[in-house]
């Protein structure tokens, strides 16, 4: 299916109603992508069920892991933020002067990341795409950015780190936070599902043909909004491309 932004969505349907004459298809997006036309209907995101209304999900600050790496930034790199949510870490990037793609396939996230880049007053290339249809390039980035990315099951995840990898130029750093298993005992954000998350033995694998610089498993306490709040089981990943 093809929505009004031209986005291609494969869907499982949850349930089909009416409302104020329209015809409403409540669904899930899944993340392989096929070509097709969509009419009178509207595909409900349940990351814009999220992100609706005026507080940021996550915050307007960026993630403190991420903060940490500022050192490695310099101005004037290419940077991806992959699945950049409402912003607030693209953002942050483009005011340390890097060159930002800030991708996402909520429209809500995206209107309000562009608010913030507008109050920040930098620019970020804002992006509304699947990142499973997208076209990632080849060598493009001196550093991909995702946090809290694990929307992706274990297939899906395969096929974005293999993205990842090929994206980065030679020498460029990848910057990955997620959660890790203990995060179910936590609950305080992330995915129920235990096989999106990361354990080091499994970051180390995927990015084996990469150089590790840090990969650390941690529990701290984070406030990122609403999102992501309280004590936390943490897996920090930075790697560089050979
Ligand atoms: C946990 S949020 C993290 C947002 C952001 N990285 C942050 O830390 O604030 C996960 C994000 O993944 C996005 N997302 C989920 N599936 C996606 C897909 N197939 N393509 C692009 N973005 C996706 C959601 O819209 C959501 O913004």
């Amino acid at each position: 299916m093809v929505d009004e932004y031209g986005m291609n969505f494969q869907f499982s349907v949850r349930r089909i109603f009416t409302e104020s004459d329209e015809v409403w298809v409540e669904a899930e997006l899944l993340l392989h992508c096929r070509p097709g036309v969509l009419k009178g209907a509207v595909i409900m995101n349940v990351w814009d069920e999220r992100y609706a209304g005026e507080a940021y999900h996550f915050g307007t600050e960026p993630n403190a892991f991420l903060r940490t790496q500022e050192r490695l930034l310099k101005p004037g790199m290419t940077c991806l933020a992959v699945a950049d949510g409402e912003g607030r870490n693209g953002v942050w990037l483009a005011e340390q002067g890097l060159m930002v793609r800030s991708v996402d396939s909520s429209t809500v996230a995206l209107k309000k990341a562009q608010a913030l880049a507008r109050q920040r007053g930098v620019a970020v290339a804002f992006e509304l795409a699947d990142l499973m249809c997208w076209d990632w390039g080849v060598a493009r980035y001196d550093v991909v950015v995702g946090i809290f990315i694990q929307f992706a099951a274990p297939a899906v995840r395969e096929q974005m780190f293999t993205h990842i990898k090929r994206s980065l130029k030679p020498g460029g750093l990848l910057l990955l936070q997620g959660y890790t298993p203990r995060q179910l005992e936590f609950k305080t954000g992330g995915p129920a599902l235990v096989e999106n998350l990361y354990t080091e033995a499994m970051l180390r694998a995927a990015f084996a043909d990469m150089d590790i610089l840090h990969l650390r498993e941690h529990d701290d306490r984070i406030e990122e909004g609403a999102g992501h709040s309280g004590m936390s089981a943490l897996i920090d990943l930075v790697a560089r491309k050979p």
